[in-house]
């Protein structure tokens, strides 16, 4: 039996809730892992939900919630501040955490890697799968299966939102219209602004660079750009061209040296990059010994990103660049 106290009860925490609910016993019969929630953090705990949670489990308490002796602690909230102060304390406290919380990260991953190293006899541990790509398993598939294979490029459609924008534009859509539809879907973040300026997808191949070339992501320089202004007009013009239009990360490293960046680039159809559909991501990471890697699935909405925690929750932690 592993204890969970999950922070968040929105589209990801709401959503890892309901798969503990409904496949708990699946999950058991192929695991042999069982898993047990012991609290949940949430702004308020009045607030209606479509999950359905034990109100005893709720707190709107920090103090409250790391509290309760749970062995693995699941940060759901997203942003910065409380969410640091969230994991710095399980790190500290020789606890797992396992998050989807690439703002975070970018911020201070090197700094929390550290930490959960400092704190790993105690059984501190740092797991985000969930972070980059939804259900995509690139993060796993850098820290482990690629691990010492001397990535040169990773390539890739990151952001669920943007995507979906520019697919549904290509279906004849108009974007506000297509970005409503993301945020009612569970895509897009709080502040819709970072998906569709890139910033969501820098943090996340800012990332990806730490684990593939172990450079710092909180200085690594992510030249940003997001969605074309008129993101009709650049899909019309994009198909005159025979080309289609996709926001795409990108992080090189040539003799020591990483650059990344974050635009809206025109691929020839055959690209596997042009063949993210909707909210779907791809990530194509180039390697000296594996050649080109194609990952590709749903890239964000609450089920896709709990099925990546809940890979993280299965699985011991592997090693990370402190
Ligand atoms: N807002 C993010 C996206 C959520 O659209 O990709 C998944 O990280």
């Amino acid at each position: 039996m592993t204890t969970l106290a999950i922070a968040g009860c929105g589209t990801v925490g709401g959503a890892l809730l309901d798969l503990l609910a409904r496949h708990g016993d699946a999950i058991e019969r192929r695991t042999g892992h069982r898993f047990e929630v012991l609290r949940i953090l949430v702004h308020d705990v009045a607030r209606p939900r479509s999950v359905h949670v034990p109100r005893a489990l709720l707190t709107e308490s920090v103090t409250e919630f790391l509290a309760a002796p749970a062995d693995v602690v699941v940060e759901a909230i997203g942003g910065t501040s409380t969410a640091a102060a969230l994991a710095r304390a399980t790190l500290a406290s020789g606890r797992r955490l396992v998050t989807a919380n690439k703002a975070l990260l970018r911020a201070e991953g090197p700094a929390l890697a550290a930490l959960a190293a400092a704190h790993a006899a105690d059984g501190a541990a740092l797991d985000f799968e969930a972070a980059v790509g939804g259900g995509v398993p690139v993060v796993r598939a850098l820290r482990e299966s690629l691990a010492g294979h001397g990535v040169r490029r990773i390539r890739g459609v990151l952001n669920g939102t943007t995507n979906y924008i520019l697919s549904r534009v290509e279906d004849g859509a108009d974007a506000a219209a297509a970005l409503r539809a993301a945020q009612r879907a569970g895509f897009a973040e709080a502040d819709p602004t970072r998906d569709v300026a890139g910033i969501d997808a820098a943090d996340k191949i800012a990332v990806l660079a730490w684990l593939a070339f172990g450079v710092d992501p909180t200085r690594l320089p992510v030249r940003t750009l997001g969605l074309p202004p008129d993101p009709v007009a650049a899909v019309r013009r994009a198909r005159t061209q025979g080309a289609v239009l996709r926001l795409v990360a990108e992080a090189e490293e040539h003799e020591g040296v990483v650059r990344a960046s974050v635009a809206p680039v025109l691929l020839d159809a055959a690209d596997p990059l042009a063949r993210a559909r909707d909210e779907e991501n791809v990530v194509v990471i180039e390697s000296e010994s594996a050649g080109a890697i194609t990952l590709h699935g749903r890239g964000a909405g609450g089920s896709a990103t709990a099925s990546a925690l809940l890979a993280d929750l299965l699985r011991a932690s592997a090693p990370v660049p402190a």
